[in-house]
């Protein structure tokens, strides 16, 4: 029956949607990763950048559950501003070990790392956490090291990958992003040096971890202004809009798992008015699903719900126009009314009536720092959030 509870899409962040859409290149890099870790090959780090609600986190936990099904150990920690992530990795680590080190094999030294390094004491009766400990002046950076590769040395005697998953990156402050890189970087160059039992030869493995960060897409570039290298040696993904064909099976499946179905139109129209960008997929959907009860959502009803949803779109712009300052605004505005395919820095600059040499840093702010123009390879500027240009246009004077 087709009303409010049984409304399949879910409007929000960080949450795992009902239905997966899309995301197949990137879930199957992902996979075959660890699948090589797991047969000792070496594999490097995978970044994945993204928008605000782009799905970065949608596709970390999908990738999570599959590979919690697959027997993985993974570890997933989300980064805030106040510097926790290593703790909240090290509790994710010392859980894991609880969990799998039954017959206690994880060196001493592993537990003593988690100790200093957290506060953290794994026990035959669980894992507890001293919330009083303070680091002092230790070498994160190593200790952390130490700990990957005992966990990552067990998970390989139980013919296992470790899976370290760590979102929200652009929080973590240059010091310890570059503890962690590090960390993840020593681990990585680990090699287990074994005789292959059947024909003799030595192999040369690498530890099967895996690591996925994810952020925001200024990221890469706050890496290479701090001089880290972990941008260009981990393997990126920048997550872009669904593209319409996924987008079209997935609102089918949604629409299947609420008991109802989108005729042809209705299906299109709610394609146009998301643009593939996921978030606004569940604000449409959501309102267009009760904007009715029937088993088939016909096209008015379709177009009744984007109406409704419209405002809550609009709310979603302003809130991203309000981080930015007014030559950036205006620059966002006037590409706006540019059509697409001409929408070149130079035309902008022209019609803004500045040089373009005034305004590359106005652009470069808006590309790297608030990821919301980014540039489709040919020079040409695309909007990165789907519809913004629809919005600035139909508000200009
Ligand atoms: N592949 C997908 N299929 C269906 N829904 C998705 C998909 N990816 C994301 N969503 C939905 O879109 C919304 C935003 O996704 P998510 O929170 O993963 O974005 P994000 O990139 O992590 O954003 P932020 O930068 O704010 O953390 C969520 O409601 C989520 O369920
Ligand atoms: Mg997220």
């Amino acid at each position: 029956m087709r009303n409010a509870r049984s409304d399949p899409f879910t409007p929000g962040f960080g949450n795992l949607p009902r239905i997966f859409a899309g995301r197949s290149t990137e879930l199957n890099d992902l996979t075959g990763m660890v699948d090589r870790l797991r047969d000792g090959v070496y594999e490097q780090p995978r970044m994945v950048t993204g928008d605000r609600g782009m799905g970065k986190t949608s596709l970390l936990l999908q990738f999570e559950q599959e590979q919690l099904e697959a027997g993985r150990w993974v570890v997933r920690a989300a980064a805030t501003r106040d510097g926790a992530v290593i703790a909240r990795l090290c509790r994710g680590l010392a859980d894991v070990l609880w969990e799998h080190d039954v017959a206690g094999q994880l060196a001493e030294t592993a537990r003593s790392v988690l100790a200093r390094l957290a506060g953290i004491t794994v026990s035959s009766l669980g894992v507890s956490v001293d919330r009083e400990h303070d680091t002092g002046a230790m070498s994160v950076g190593d200790e952390l090291r130490d700990l990957l590769t005992a966990t990552a040395r067990l998970a390989r005697e139980h013919d296992t990958v470790l899976v370290l998953l760590i979102d929200e990156t652009q929080n973590i402050d240059l010091d310890t992003l570059g503890q962690l890189f590090y960390a993840i970087q020593e681990v990585q160059g680990i090699t287990i040096v074994e005789r292959d039992g059947d024909s003799g030869a030595m192999r040369r493995d690498s530890l099967p971890m895996a690591v996925v960060v994810a952020g925001l897409p200024g990221l890469v570039g706050r890496l290479k202004r701090a001089g880290s290298t972990f941008g260009e040696r981990s393997r990126p993904h920048r997550l872009l809009a669904l593209e319409r064909p996924e987008l079209l099976v997935a609102l089918r499946e949604f629409a299947r798992d609420g008991g109802a179905a989108f005729d042809a139109d209705a299906a299109d129209i709610v394609a146009d008015a998301c643009g593939g960008y996921p978030y606004f997929l569940h604000v449409v959907g959501s309102h267009v699903w009760r904007a009715g009860d029937g088993e088939v959502i016909d096209a008015e009803e379709a177009l009744l719900g984007v109406r409704q949803a419209a405002p809550y779109l609009a709310d979603f712009y302003d809130q991203r126009l309000a981080e930015i300052g007014q030559l950036q605004r205006s620059y966002l505005a006037t590409a706006a009314t540019i059509p697409p395919e001409q929408r070149t820095s130079a035309v902008v600059a022209e019609a803004l009536g500045r040089p373009s040499s005034q305004l590359g840093s106005t652009l470069g702010a808006l590309i790297d720092t608030h990821g919301l123009l980014r540039s489709d390879g040919t020079g040409r500027l695309v909007f990165a959030l789907p519809g913004l240009d629809r919005f600035l246009a139909d508000r200009s004077p």
